[in-house]
């Protein structure tokens, strides 16, 4: 079984590659990598990275996506659920009531190196004066929400604001001109699920040329993480619209799901070809995860199995992740 789960720095062509690991493990990957990317050492790590993937190994210094999973429980989790303001009812076990919350404490290990702890304030240090934004579905808020989590003990309360405008949410830290950012755009293409609060309909429809209206907010991001992924299961066929949702002339079309995944990724790929510019933006794609599902773990091996193994992804997102990679 070929490893799935990606979290990749996209190169200027935006090819693949990757590694793989489940939904917990994902979110601390990314976490990881951009606040290790952000350090000043993590930067030199990546670059690390980067070369090493070029010359073989020639540099055995670090690469950040070979590792594993450890249980943690001495410096993990990194934050506490019930002190953070901005976490949401969406996400909050604790809160309401669950029991088993060890799996906060799998950290990451790289098999050559260790990630320093995480550091807010170091972190807020990177970001001064740029913006961190996920964008994509409900798994990329989740990620989103546990970065917002992560800073906010160290920014006092007045040198915070978080603000929403539509599908644009914006966490700030005042005395280093940093955001923090998520916007939805589940398909990332323009779709009838755009809707941030009202998008669960009887049929979606995707509008699979389209996506300036959603992209014209990431344009000056610094950081961008995307995600795009709990959308694309549904039936095994789609409806694309060509024209738009206000005119009537459109031309509606049923085609097959991973042919509209495709031509979905390749117009996101497009305009972030023509409209970011590399040498200022850093570009991270997020794959596929476990999805947010209740998953009770009666035993710590139970749960190590989800973790550190792939068992979970069917068949179908197999699929979607094997197109994904082969188009980008
Ligand atoms: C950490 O986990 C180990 C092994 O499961 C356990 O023996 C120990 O009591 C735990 N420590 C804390 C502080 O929870
Ligand atoms: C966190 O980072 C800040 C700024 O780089 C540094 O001054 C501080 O000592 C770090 N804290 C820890 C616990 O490493
Ligand atoms: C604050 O950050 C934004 C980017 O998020 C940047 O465009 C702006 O110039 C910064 N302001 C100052 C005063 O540096
Ligand atoms: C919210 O976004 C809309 C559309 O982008 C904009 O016209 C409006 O001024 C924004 N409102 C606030 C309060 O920022």
């Amino acid at each position: 079984m070929a490893p799935m789960n990606v979290v990749q720095t996209l190169s200027p062509t935006l090819s693949i590659r990757n590694s793989l690991h489940s939904l917990i493990a994902l979110l601390i990957t990314i976490l990881v990598i951009v606040v290790v990317y952000l350090s000043q050492h993590g930067e030199q790590l990546l670059e690390d990275c980067a070369k090493s993937k070029n010359s073989e190994k020639s540099n055995l210094r670090c690469d950040l996506f070979s590792g594993k999973w450890v249980f943690d429980n001495e410096s993990y989790p990194l934050y506490n659920e019930r002190q953070c303001t901005f976490m949401s009812d969406q996400l909050a076990c604790e809160k309401f009531g669950r029991q088993d919350l060890s799996f906060r404490n799998w950290r990451w290990q790289p098999h050559h190196c260790d990630i320093p702890r995480f550091n807010a304030t170091a972190l807020l240090e990177g970001l001064r004066n740029k913006r961190l934004m996920f964008v994509g579905d409900s798994l990329n808020r989740g990620m989103w929400v546990s970065m917002v989590c992560l800073v906010h003990s160290a920014v006092p309360p007045e040198f915070k604001a978080m603000h929403s405008n539509g599908s644009l949410n914006v966490f700030k830290a005042t005395e280093y001109n940093a955001s923090i950012e998520f916007y939805w755009a589940p398909l990332l293409v323009e779709s009838n699920s755009d809707n941030p609060v009202s998008h669960r309909l009887p049929e979606r429809i995707v509008r699979v040329q389209a996506i300036e209206k959603h992209a014209r907010h990431w344009t000056d991001a610094d950081i961008l993480v995307f995600n795009t992924y709990l959308w694309w299961r549904s039936k095994s066929q789609m409806k694309v619209l060509w024209g738009s949702f206000e005119n009537s002339d459109g031309i509606y079309k049923y085609v097959k799901r991973l042919r509209v995944y495709e031509m979905a990724l390749k117009t996101w790929s497009d305009w972030l070809e023509v409209h970011v510019d590399r040498s200022k933006t850093q570009l991270f794609f997020v794959s596929m995860s476990p999805i947010h599902e209740r998953y009770i773990f009666r035993h710590r091996e139970e749960e190590a199995k989800l973790i550190t193994s792939i068992k979970g992804m069917g068949d179908e997102r197999r699929s979607l992740c094997q197109h994904g990679k082969e188009i980008l």
